[in-house]
């Protein structure tokens, strides 16, 4: 019978079959008694070595599985103490993938907020693992978005949003704690970055308070005579606080901003981005550092300010920014309509071009006084004054997105105006000299206290920075 002939064969197989399938047990158990071993030498069971190894690690917080959570078993302990402002790797994505901070966000969703840099598109899968201060250890789904400015280079300013969602875990109950992000694909790999969930729920009586964001430092910053008196004019203007970040500076500049730390005027973050500017990412990351500063202001800042150091807002009529932004905001009815941000048109104040005869002191603001007759439309080289509160993501020239009910508005010129004050024409040659200009005088209604402002500083400076 055909069955017959088909079967004895097959029946040859089967014990191939089962002899093979003995020579792959062998293997299988021998590969199981070899992991164990180094798993049990890697991480010990017992309570009291695994507490300790945590206690070192997290600086007294224990890390715990949660009930439900622990699939993959305990989670391996940290690499090192929770850090700040620092970027830390990602081990095991595909791309590249660094993280620098973490804040509580309220509004938008309940999540921890990551700022981040990674692939702009098909950036990898990752994971949260948090480390609660009451040591509960939490498992979170993330959520990765590219920062919408990045100018379609292969890497941009990211958002992890570590999402608390049915995690039964409130966004206030996160502050202090220890998080990390892992790539989806080894779950079980020790953490290789550490961040400190920082808070940004706003202080109360900072309303009136303002602080000014700076981009990153870099091809070592070197124009120190300029920063004192950008520094002056800016804290007559009302600014109290500065964050600014140090990818490189010049050594006088890092002495003069070492100062400005050490008396609490400036904060200074290291900016060590490992993906290279301008072909990679834009500009040095930029748009991490000013969301970054969004978020770490946000507890302490009524207003933030988002301007670069060749830049001052001057206010036609009043005397401080919170002065004008707070009377820009009384003159809307309902004041619940008022804007959260508000956007100052562009002049450029060109250095080539003739000083000032009038000039009442020989400071770079008060001699340069031409300006191109009409500012630059909104949008186009404007920067900006925020409530931060108000704010989710900020780009270069406005806003890019502000918390549900929010909204901007332009500044008229009669009320204030971006001066901007450029060496040269932004393409090269003498060209832009030529464009019709107009001079414009504002700046001296501050001079001649900015010029003693700047003198006392700068005298107090030769003791600390000798150059
Ligand atoms: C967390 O764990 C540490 C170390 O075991 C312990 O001292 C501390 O009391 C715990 N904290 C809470 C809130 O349970
Ligand atoms: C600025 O960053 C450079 C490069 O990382 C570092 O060597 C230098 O010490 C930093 N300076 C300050 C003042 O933080
Ligand atoms: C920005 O303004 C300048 C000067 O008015 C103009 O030449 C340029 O086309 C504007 N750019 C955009 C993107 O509108």
């Amino acid at each position: 019978m055909k069955w017959r002939a088909r079967a004895a064969p097959s029946r040859a197989k089967e014990r191939a079959n089962i002899s093979f399938f003995i020579f792959i047990m062998f293997f299988a158990v021998f590969g199981v008694i070899v992991l164990t071993e180094l798993l049990l030498l890697e991480r010990p069971n017992v309570p009291g070595s695994a507490r300790s190894r945590y206690s070192e690690n997290l600086q007294g917080w224990e890390g715990r599985t949660e009930t439900g959570g622990g699939e993959n078993g305990e989670p391996p302990p940290p690499a090192h103490a929770p850090l700040d402002a620092v970027w830390q790797p990602v081990a095991g994505t595909r791309f590249r993938f660094y993280v620098y901070s973490a804040y509580v966000e309220r509004r938008t969703v309940a999540a921890v907020r990551i700022i981040a840099a990674t692939k702009t598109r098909g950036a990898d899968s990752v994971m949260c693992r948090m480390w609660l201060p009451d040591n509960r250890t939490l498992t979170l789904k993330a959520r990765v978005k590219a920062i919408r400015e990045n100018w379609n280079l292969k890497y941009s300013a990211t958002y992890v949003l570590c999402l608390l969602r049915d995690s039964g875990v409130k966004p206030q109950e996160t502050v202090g704690a220890s998080i990390s992000v892992v790539a989806s694909t080894s779950p079980s790999r020790p953490p290789t970055n550490l961040l400190t969930v920082l808070d940004t729920e706003p202080k109360s009586g900072i309303e009136e308070t303002l602080h000014v964001c700076v981009k990153p430092f870099h091809y070592l910053y070197a124009r120190d005579e300029w920063l004192v008196e950008w520094f002056e004019l800016n804290r007559q203007l009302g600014a109290s606080h500065f964050y600014m970040y140090n990818e490189s500076l010049s050594p006088s500049v890092a002495c003069l901003l070492d100062d400005y730390r050490k008396q609490g005027l400036v904060t200074l973050l290291q900016w060590k981005l490992p993906i290279v500017s301008k072909v990679e990412i834009r500009t040095e990351g930029q748009f991490a550092a000013f969301n970054d500063c969004l978020y770490r202001s946000m507890s302490s800042a009524g207003w933030l300010l988002v301007i670069d150091v060749d830049e001052v807002v001057l206010p036609r009529r009043e005397r401080t920014l919170p002065a004008l932004l707070m009377a820009l905001r009384a003159s809307y009815d309902p004041p619940s309509k008022a804007p959260s941000a508000f956007l100052f048109r562009n002049a450029f104040f060109y250095l080539r071009w003739e000083d000032d005869a009038e000039a009442p002191a020989p400071l770079v603001t008060a001699r340069k006084t031409r300006r191109w007759a009409t500012p630059h439309a909104l949008k186009n080289r404007s920067k900006y004054a925020l409530r931060p509160r108000d704010a989710v993501e900020l780009g270069n020239h406005f806003v890019w997105e502000l918390a549900p009910g929010a909204s901007s508005a332009g500044v008229p010129t009669d009320r204030a105006l971006l001066h901007h004050y450029r060496i040269a024409c932004e393409f090269g040659g003498m060209n832009c000299l030529t464009v019709p200009s107009t001079i414009d005088r504002t700046s001296h209604r501050w001079a001649e206290e900015l010029q003693q402002r700047v003198n006392a500083e700068r005298k107090r400076l030769t003791n600390v920075c000798p150059s």
